[in-house]
């Protein structure tokens, strides 16, 4: 049977390779880099990179277009610790394994999380290369996010209170969190870029949607359709971290949609919406915690 090693040694060893984060007064930003948004990671100042690999207890990631790194330095004066590259579960992990490096960082105390990914949008008002902000969301990913252990552990760090709430049967009533979801619309009117709200629905692919199940989707009331970002929203929420998720439309999944989807044009719509996506970490960056 498998055995997780023990949260305290992964959270010693993330620790010790990023004091910029522990020296620091003020409590770092998180931030998920989904598929193509690693390119937020280059405008990190003076970097370290810390490969997942070199935690103990991390898996490593190995999907196209994701690193499996930490990146520790700062932005905007503000300390960050950006994971470019996550890991899914159609790589075949766990959920307990594939919430572990969020887990972390809200072991090491971040005050704040941005979960960003690529996703389909059966939205039909939706254009490919919104942003949308994640404002409700379901998962239809299989099993438990693992309470204990990892969830509890990590819910010890900031709020030892808030650890018995963050078992298996609690509601999860908002995770996303007002002033995030403010700063993120003021920055997208400041830019002129367009800023959509949606319901993020969350599926272990890897396949996309075939047709008949887009209409299912979007009949239940989905606007965007992923295979990540809820796992890792619930933990860090769970955990007393004020979460907000964004999605990059990156191909419609409609119905009656032409084309089907390819893993290589979602990674390149990424890439171009990668800088509108900066513009909101880098605000609250600034004006968050
Ligand atoms: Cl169309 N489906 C799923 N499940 N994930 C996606 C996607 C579609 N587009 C980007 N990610």
């Amino acid at each position: 049977p498998h055995s997780p090693p023990d949260f305290s040694e992964s959270l010693a060893a993330l620790r010790a390779k990023s004091p910029v984060l522990t020296e620091s007064s003020k409590p770092p930003l998180g931030v998920v880099l989904g598929s193509g948004l690693g390119g937020l990671a280059d405008a990190i100042e003076s970097p370290t990179v810390i490969p997942y690999g070199e935690i103990p207890g991390l898996a490593a990631s190995t999907a196209a277009g994701h690193r499996g790194e930490f990146i520790v330095g700062h932005l905007a004066s503000r300390p960050i610790i950006a994971m470019a590259g996550r890991l899914h579960v159609y790589e075949g992990h766990s959920l307990p394994d594939v919430t572990r490096p969020v887990a972390l960082m809200a072991g090491i105390g971040i005050s704040e999380l941005v979960v960003s990914c690529a996703a389909g949008g059966l939205n039909p008002g939706f254009s490919v290369g919104d942003l949308v902000l994640l404002d409700e969301h379901s998962s239809w990913l299989d099993g438990k996010l693992g309470a204990p252990p990892t969830l509890f552990q990590a819910a010890e760090c900031p709020a030892p209170e808030q650890a018995s709430a963050t078992g298996w049967f609690r509601r999860h009533l908002s995770t996303c969190d007002p002033q995030l979801d403010q700063i993120a619309h003021q920055t997208a009117r400041k830019h002129g870029f367009r800023l959509r709200r949606g319901m993020y629905l969350a599926v272990s692919g890897p396949n996309y949607e075939t047709r008949a199940e887009c209409r299912m989707m979007r009949g239940l009331g989905a606007d965007l359709v992923g295979m990540s970002t809820v796992p890792e929203i619930l933990c860090a929420s769970s955990a007393g971290v004020r979460t907000l998720g964004i999605s990059v439309v990156t191909n419609l999944a409609l119905p009656d949609a032409p084309v089907t989807a390819d893993h290589a044009d979602v990674l390149e719509v990424c890439e171009r919406a990668a800088n509108r996506l900066q513009q909101i970490v880098r605000a609250i960056a600034t004006h968050g915690a």
